[in-house]
């Protein structure tokens, strides 16, 4: 049995059961699925990949605290859809001390419920497993000759596995700089790549087969390969465009490696040169990631570091004269939103948006402090509108962002992503070798 799973059974303690469901195939259309991703959290307790799966754990139980119920093997659904590891497996390669067919849940499901007090379950997710234990649940209450007594509380596990996916282990910190690492040299290969006339989805292409040829599953979410304007558009996913002289091109993809996402973005000029506008803004957004980067370590809130961002920018917007005034009142009417309206960063694990909760105290929201082995995106940007009349016409149409993943550590802080520069000379001279040496072959 993995460790996650052990550090869980003591967190939910005796008295109480859990039943962690795995992800199932999604229909893309007709009788063709998307590609399979295991729920990160099942994944995090208990490794296991396949769809469909249930883990039941019982801290109580004699024998069985850890029980997989999971696809049973079958030649024919195995020659048409692929391997399964079947009961078996999951005894053999899982650590479970029992391994059912998942088709033996709901028969089990008055034995897995019936004596505990509490069923850590997370309704909302699997609407199928909601259906089969509300009524369980509700067949109980009703009877009058009972024949079990199932929990009576119930509480969403995610809380606790999110805590505990929260604050990375050194094993998942090796992962994590892998799948930065792999995005980081992808980057690479676009700033060497990118030239006027190329498309966006060319880009896109490149950066994806050499992810993959690396050993990343994928992409950790769609990538953003945003030209011109198209930066200005924060989930720009079309990636269709051509590529013009004289834009910038602004890149946010990540890899997913071994179950963990990175996520970078990188801003450069699609011909190699910054225009001086573009680089104007680019200093503020740059001064600005690198002072949050700064305070992204122990004990420093994610509301100071968000103030921070939205700080130093104002006084950027100030510095190119998109603002005027003072501050401290642009600040509190938020003038500023119209050109950065995003946070400064997110947690980042098996999920790129990942779990944890970002206050101390859900109902007043305090604001909670960093601390080691978290990992957290540092993500300033401006996007200046294409049509905003209130800004500097040299200004429209330009959207810069800076992103890398950053791991809290006892004594300050490591980025995961700093393989790819983000030092506006250095990208020029990157792109600028580029041309010299194709100029040459
Ligand atoms: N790539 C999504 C984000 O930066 O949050
Ligand atoms: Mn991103
Ligand atoms: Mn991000």
């Amino acid at each position: 049995m993995r460790k996650q799973l052990k550090d869980f059974m003591s967190e939910i303690g005796e008295n109480a059961v859990a039943i962690i469901p795995a992800a199932h195939e999604v229909t893309r259309s007709y009788d063709t699925e998307f590609k399979f991703h295991q729920d990160p959290s099942f994944n995090y307790l208990t490794g296991f990949p396949e769809p469909d799966a249930i883990a039941v754990i019982d801290p109580s139980s004699k024998k069985n605290k850890y029980t997989l119920f999971v696809r049973p093997r079958d030649p024919l659904m195995e020659t048409w859809y692929g391997r399964r590891l079947g009961t078996e497996g999951a005894l053999k390669n899982f650590g479970a001390d029992r391994a059912l067919p998942v088709e033996k849940f709901e028969s089990e499901l008055n034995k897995i419920l019936d004596g505990h007090e509490k069923l850590y379950y997370r309704f909302g997710v699997d609407g199928k497993l909601d259906q089969l234990i509300l009524n369980y649940l509700s067949k109980q209450h009703f009877r009058r000759l009972k024949t079990g007594y199932p929990p009576h509380t119930i509480i969403d596990p995610s809380v606790i596995i999110g805590e505990m996916r929260l604050h990375k282990t050194d094993e998942e910190i090796e992962l994590m700089k892998k799948a930065g690492e792999i995005a980081a040299e992808a980057h690479i290969l676009a700033m060497r790549s990118v030239k006027p006339g190329m498309n966006e989805y060319q880009v896109e292409a490149l950066m994806e087969n050499y992810m993959k040829q690396q050993g990343a599953a994928g992409v950790a979410y769609n990538s953003i390969i945003g030209g011109g304007d198209n930066a200005t558009i924060l989930h720009y996913v079309e990636n269709n465009m051509p590529l013009k002289d004289g834009d910038l091109i602004l890149i946010d993809a990540g890899a997913q490696y071994q179950g963990y996402a990175s996520d970078i973005t990188r801003t450069f000029p699609v011909n190699g040169k910054f225009t001086k506008p573009q680089r104007d803004v680019y200093d503020v957004v740059l001064e600005t990631q690198l002072a949050c980067i700064e305070v992204t370590k122990t004990g420093t809130t994610i509301k100071q570091r968000q103030d921070l961002s939205i700080e130093l920018l104002t006084e950027g917007l100030k510095k190119l004269g998109v603002l005027k005034g003072k501050t401290a009142d642009l600040i509190k009417n938020k003038k500023y939103e119209k050109y950065y309206m995003h946070g400064v960063g997110h947690y980042i694990g098996m999920d790129v948006h990942d779990a944890g909760r970002y206050f101390t105290d859900q109902a007043a929201k305090n604001s909670r402090p960093f601390a080691p082995g978290m990992v957290l995106t540092v993500e300033p940007g401006l996007y200046f509108p294409p049509d905003d009349k209130d800004c500097p016409a040299k200004f429209r149409g330009i959207g810069i962002r800076i992103e890398d993943d950053i791991v809290v550590t006892e004594t300050g802080n490591l980025n995961l992503t700093d393989k790819v520069t983000k030092d506006p000379d250095e990208i020029e001279a990157i792109m600028s070798s580029k041309k010299s040496k194709s100029a040459k072959s």
